[in-house]
């Protein structure tokens, strides 16, 4: 099922989209989240952060899977994704560090990070909620448009488009990495509910064809149509053409 929510606001969105995991921690204190990084889930992850600071959730219990990092780049480079959670979200929460989770770009043995990665996921068990965001090209995680997409993690040559989009945080493009390391689709399918956000004008063309669009691995966030529990959260502006 599809329950698309569209705000005024991206404030509305953040406070509705931290609800939505609060509750869920709430209901179970031990859940399991997968996580994203990102733009559009930081104002999420301060509403987080204050509910956390007021005493209203505490993520004591909580174990957090994030869906992608780079490759080449270790955990300490300000580009890093695990870099990213800790300076937004985990070193503000009551979390216990052991129990986040982020894929190890700097791995030797790329591939068998990929399957320690989905060992450590299915162990653990179902995530309560899958959070994502979505491409300008349809990429949920680094599942980019292909002929082919994969189930489980996986290592994916980045999108120029990608690596434009995120050469805003890097010096030059040249320094963006080339590769990742991405959960696949079978993997963010399975969580039990999952969370996509999509905020700006820019993102509207994408969020119909994700949506209403015929379901391609063209278009990644498309397969999303498949899901059970879907909740969709979007600003005025990303729902427009919808
Ligand atoms: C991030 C991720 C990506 C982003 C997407 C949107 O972990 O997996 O799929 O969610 O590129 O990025 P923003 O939010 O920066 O527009």
């Amino acid at each position: 099922m599809m329950n698309i929510l569209i705000y005024d606001t991206q404030e509305q969105v953040n406070k509705v989209g931290a609800s939505i995991i609060s509750n869920i921690i709430l209901a179970k204190p031990d859940a399991l989240l997968g996580l994203a990084t990102g733009s559009t889930p930081i104002g999420i992850y301060k509403q987080l952060v204050d509910a956390n600071k007021e005493g209203l959730i505490s993520f004591k219990d909580v174990a957090t899977y994030n869906l992608d990092e780079y490759v080449g780049i270790d955990g300490s480079h300000n580009q890093s994704y695990r870099h990213f959670m800790n300076e937004n979200l985990f070193n503000h929460i009551d979390i216990n560090i052991e129990k986040t989770h982020v894929p190890n770009g700097k791995a030797v043995d790329l591939e068998a990070e990929c399957t320690r990665y989905d060992a450590e996921i299915d162990a653990a068990g179902q995530l309560d909620i899958q959070l994502l965001g979505l491409g300008h090209n349809g990429h949920i995680g680094f599942n980019e448009p292909a002929d082919h997409l994969s189930a489980g993690t996986h290592i994916v040559e980045l999108a120029q488009e990608t690596r434009q989009a995120n050469a805003r945080f890097f010096t030059s493009i040249d320094e963006v990495p080339t590769q990742a390391i991405t959960m696949g689709v079978a993997t963010i399918l399975k969580a039990k509910t999952v969370l996509l956000v999509v905020k700006g004008e820019d993102k509207a063309d994408i969020v119909k064809e994700a949506l209403r669009g015929p379901i391609t691995t063209q278009c990644p966030a498309s397969l999303l149509q498949l899901h059970p529990n879907l909740i969709v959260l979007l600003d005025s502006a990303a729902g427009s053409k919808l």
